[in-house]
């Protein structure tokens, strides 16, 4: 089933993810400049669901920016989680955190969430429908009118110009050159392990789930962001 195969890729990643995001920082600060002001309008106390938290990034982020929030933490893969953890307890937030170790549907369904947030997450789900679920269920357990940031990898209709995106995005992933064999490679990796969707197609997807407006406010390489409303 691709939801094991996916967790335990991210188990036997876990000990080796921070450090390889140490070099992409740039890109996450980005990131997260954008979405401190997209959510600053959040209540000073918020309740904020963090899926697919990995190792913590974004949530470490939000949890020095905004030191009243509370947070749910959902991820499915063990060892990520428990770094996570760490870092929560490290960086003395632990206390304002529940983690889950699971999938947002085993958490309650209750409308408690005044924000979430899912960074590089659906791209690990295939069927569409099945990702038009995920981003529902997240929908299910915001407010009317919460808030989510997301973002996942995306790719353009096949065409040169893709292509050669492709080729600069593992590049900059595995930090200088690529010979052929890695490109293939890595490939091979994404047409197995990653549903890189257009953004049109994605963005239709996270609003046929429930959140309207659908706002792009991100592109980086083949990362694509968006900030959504929940509708009603
Ligand atoms: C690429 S990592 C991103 C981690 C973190 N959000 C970040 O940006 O550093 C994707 C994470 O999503 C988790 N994941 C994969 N499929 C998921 C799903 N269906 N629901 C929740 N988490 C999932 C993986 O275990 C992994 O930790």
């Amino acid at each position: 089933m691709q939801r094991e195969r996916i967790r335990n890729l991210f188990e036997q990643q876990a000990a080796n993810y921070d450090t390889q995001w140490q070099r992409l920082a740039p890109l996450n600060d980005a990131l997260h400049l954008l979405m401190q002001s997209l959510l600053a309008g959040l209540p000073q106390e918020a309740n904020f669901l963090c899926v697919g938290a990995g190792t913590g990034a974004e949530l470490r982020f939000l949890a020095r920016q905004f030191p009243d929030w509370r947070f749910s933490v959902v991820e499915p893969a063990e060892s990520m989680i428990e770094i996570c953890r760490q870092h929560a307890n490290a960086e003395g937030f632990a206390s304002r955190c529940e983690f889950h170790q699971g999938y947002v549907e085993s958490l309650p369904d209750k409308e408690r969430f005044h924000g979430a947030s899912a960074f590089l997450v659906s791209q690990f789900i295939f069927e569409r429908t099945e990702r038009a679920d995920f981003f529902a269920d997240i929908a299910r357990r915001l407010r009317p009118a919460g808030k989510l940031v997301s973002t996942d990898l995306c790719a353009e209709e096949h065409s040169t110009a893709q292509a050669q995106l492709l080729d600069l995005w593992i590049r900059v992933m595995r930090g200088g050159e690529a010979s052929i064999e890695d490109v293939q490679r890595m490939r091979e990796v994404y047409d197995r392990d990653v549903a890189v969707l257009t953004p049109q197609v994605l963005q239709a997807i996270i609003q046929s789930a429930g959140f309207e407006p659908v706002v792009p406010f991100y592109q980086v390489g083949m990362i694509r962001g968006w900030f959504s409303t929940r509708t009603g």
